[in-house]
C-alpha cells in the first residue's frame, strides 16, 4: 500500500474516497465545512436527516456529492471537538479505515490530521492514520481455498496545509506503514498452525528477515548447540517433541560498534499442550499463539530494519513445542538451567518461564544495555488484567516508564506489576534450587519473580502478552500486539 503525502484542494482531487471529520453535533471540520459549503449545504442536511450522532467512529457514505470531485465522501464522527484525544481519535480512523477495507474504494484522501488531538502532532496523526489503514486491510487467507473479498484499497494520501506539515506527515506515515508491516509479519506467523508454523518454520523465517535486510545478520542454534551451552531447562522441554528447538538469534547493527544493544527476547512455544500436565481440551487450540512473544520480536525488528534505526537491537528467541510423549519431562523432574541453578519441574505447563531463562542467560553474552523479554506467560495475567493492559514487570524504574510511556504513545498499553522480594518466597523447593511453580496465588507475578532470578546481572523488564496477543471468540486471531509499544520503545530510544 501507497502512502503519500498531499497538498492542494481536496475538493479538486479525483479520488474514490475523501474522508472528513464531523464534530458530535453536525459542528463541522474545516474540510467537511468546505465541502457542505461547495454542495450548497446538503451535507449538513443529510447529516441532519440521518440522525447523525458524530460520536468517535460514528460513519456516513455520501455519493457523487456536488461540487467535490470525489466520488464518495466519508464523513467520521469525532465526539466533542475539546474532548478528542488519542483513543478517540484511533477510534475514528480505525473504524473509517475499516469500511473502506470492506469496500470497492481503491484510493482515499484523508483529511483528518486537522482535527487538533492533545499535544499530538501531524506526525502521530499521520503515523496512526497509516497504521491503522494498512492494519484495517490484514486478513489471514493462506489457507482458505477461495480468499472471499479482499480489501481494494491501495493507496492513503493524507491532506496537509503546507509543505513543512507534508513532510512531518510523510516522516509519520512511513513508521506506521513499517509498524503495521511488522504487526503483519507477527500475526501471519502466529495464526498458522502449529503443523506449518513449527520452530524449524520460526527460523526459517528470521533467516528469509536476514536475507531482506542487510543490517541484520542471523545465527540458529540447534538442540547439540544448546546441550554444550548446558540449556537444560530449554531442552527439557523439548523433549517430547519430534520437532527440534531452535534457538533464533538476530542481530540488528544500526548503531556504532561500541553501542550496546537493547535485547529483545521472545517465547517461541509453537504448540503449547501443557506436556504431561495437560491442559484441557477446551479452547487449546488457540496455544499455537504460544509463539507469539517470539513472533513479536520478529515483527519490531522487521519494523526497525525497514526504518534503518540507527540502534543495536537483538533478538533472542527459544523455540519448541510442548507435548507429552514418552520421553516428554514429568512433574517432579529437576533440570539444570544454563545459569547453573536447578529446577523442579512441578507443572509441565509451565513451560514458558523454562525456555525463557536460558535464553536470557545467553544474551548476558551481547552485553545489553536493557533486556525486554515478551511472552504469553500465565493464564493469570489474564485474570489480573483482561485482554487490554499487557503486564509489565522490571527491576529497573527508568525503563518500566519508558515501556509505560511507549505503550500509552501507541495505544497498546502495559500496567506495571509489583515483583517484591516478598512474592519471592512462594518459589521455593525441597529438592532443588527452585521449583518452576508456586501456589495458587498471583500467578503471574511469581512466573516473573522466578525469571527475575535470572536478570540480576542487568536491566530487565518482562512483558505478559497473554492477554493481549490475540482476540478469542468469533474474531479470534492474532492482533499483532506488542508490535506498536516495542516499535514506539525503540524509536524513542534513537531519539534521546
Ligand atoms: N502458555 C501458557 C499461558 C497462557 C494461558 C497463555 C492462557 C495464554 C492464555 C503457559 O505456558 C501456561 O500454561 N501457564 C500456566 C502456568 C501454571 C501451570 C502455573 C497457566 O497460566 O495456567
Ligand atoms: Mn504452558
Ligand atoms: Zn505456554
Amino acid at each position: 500500500m501507497d502512502f503519500t503525502a498531499h497538498t492542494g484542494a481536496i475538493e479538486k482531487k479525483r479520488i474514490s474516497c475523501l474522508i472528513a471529520g464531523v464534530y458530535e453535533k453536525n459542528k463541522l471540520t474545516e474540510s467537511a465545512e468546505l465541502i457542505n459549503h461547495l454542495s450548497e449545504g446538503m451535507t449538513l442536511k443529510i447529516l441532519k436527516q440521518e440522525n447523525f450522532k458524530g460520536q468517535p467512529g460514528d460513519l456516513l457514505l455520501l455519493h457523487q456529492v456536488p461540487g467535490c470531485k470525489a466520488d464518495r465522501l466519508l464523513l467520521v464522527g469525532l465526539g466533542k471537538k475539546k474532548d478528542v484525544n488519542a483513543k478517540k481519535y484511533c477510534k475514528a480512523l480505525s473504524a473509517a479505515a475499516k469500511k473502506v477495507a470492506e469496500s470497492a474504494v481503491k484510493q482515499v484522501l484523508s483529511t483528518l490530521v486537522e482535527v487538533p488531538v492533545e499535544t499530538h502532532g501531524t506526525h502521530w496523526k499521520a503515523r496512526q492514520t497509516a497504521l491503522l489503514f494498512q492494519d484495517a486491510c490484514y486478513r489471514f487467507t493462506e489457507l482458505k481455498s477461495e480468499p472471499g473479498d479482499l480489501p481494494n484499497l491501495d493507496q492513503v494520501l493524507v491532506h496537509c496545509k503546507s509543505q513543512e506539515e507534508a513532510k512531518s506527515a510523510a516522516r509519520g506515515m512511513k513508521e506506521g506503514k513499517a509498524i503495521a508491516e511488522g504487526m503483519r509479519l507477527c500475526k501471519d506467523l502466529a495464526n498458522l498452525p502449529g503443523n506449518v508454523c513449527t520452530p524449524g518454520y520460526l527460523a526459517e523465517t528470521a533467516l528469509k528477515l536476514a536475507d531482506e535486510y542487510s543490517k541484520l545478520k542471523v545465527q540458529i542454534l540447534e538442540e547439540t548447540d544448546m546441550e554444550k551451552l548446558g540449556m537444560g531447562a530449554l531442552l527439557a522441554v523439548s523433549k517430547g517433541s519430534r520437532q527440534p528447538a531452535k534457538l533464533i538469534v538476530l542481530e540488528y547493527k544500526g548503531g556504532k560498534a561500541k553501542d550496546q544493544p537493547v535485547a529483545l527476547v521472545g517465547k517461541g512455544l509453537t504448540f503449547d499442550a501443557g506436556g504431561i500436565s495437560l491442559k484441557p481440551s477446551q479452547a487449546m487450540d488457540e496455544m499455537k499463539y504460544d509463539m507469539c512473544g517470539g513472533a513479536s520480536v520478529l515483527g519490531t525488528l522487521k519494523t526497525i530494519a525497514q526504518l534503518d534505526l540507527p540502534l543495536n537491537v537483538v533478538g533472542v528467541v527459544p523455540s519448541s513445542e510442548n507435548l507429552p510423549d514418552g520421553d516428554a519431562i514429568k512433574p517432579g523432574d529437576i533440570v539444570k538451567t544454563m545459569a547453573g541453578k536447578t529446577v523442579e519441574i512441578l507443572n509441565t505447563d509451565a513451560e514458558g518461564r523454562l525456555i525463557l531463562c536460558d535464553a536470557l542467560t545467553y544474551t548476558e553474552r551481547f552485553n545489553p544495555k536493557t533486556v525486554i523479554d515478551i511472552a504469553t506467560l500465565t493464564g493469570a495475567c489474564v485474570v489480573a488484567l483482561g485482554k487490554h493492559a499487557t503486564g509489565l514487570f522490571a527491576n529497573d524504574d527508568s525503563l518500566a516508564q519508558a515501556l509505560l510511556e511507549a505503550g500509552e504513545a501507541s495505544l497498546d498499553r502495559a500496567w506495571r506489576m509489583p515483583l517484591w522480594e516478598e512474592y519471592q518466597e512462594q518459589l521455593k523447593s525441597n529438592f532443588a534450587d527452585m521449583p518452576n511453580i508456586g501456589d495458587r496465588n498471583a500467578g503471574a507475578i511469581t512466573a516473573a519473580c522466578f525469571l527475575a532470578r535470572f536478570t540480576e546481572n542487568f536491566h530487565w523488564a518482562h512483558l505478559d502478552i497473554a492477554g493481549t496477543a490475540w482476540h478469542s471468540g468469533a474474531n479470534k486471531g492474532a492482533t499483532g500486539r506488542p508490535v506498536p509499544l516495542l516499535s514506539e520503545y525503540l524509536i524513542s530510544q534513537v531519539e534521546t
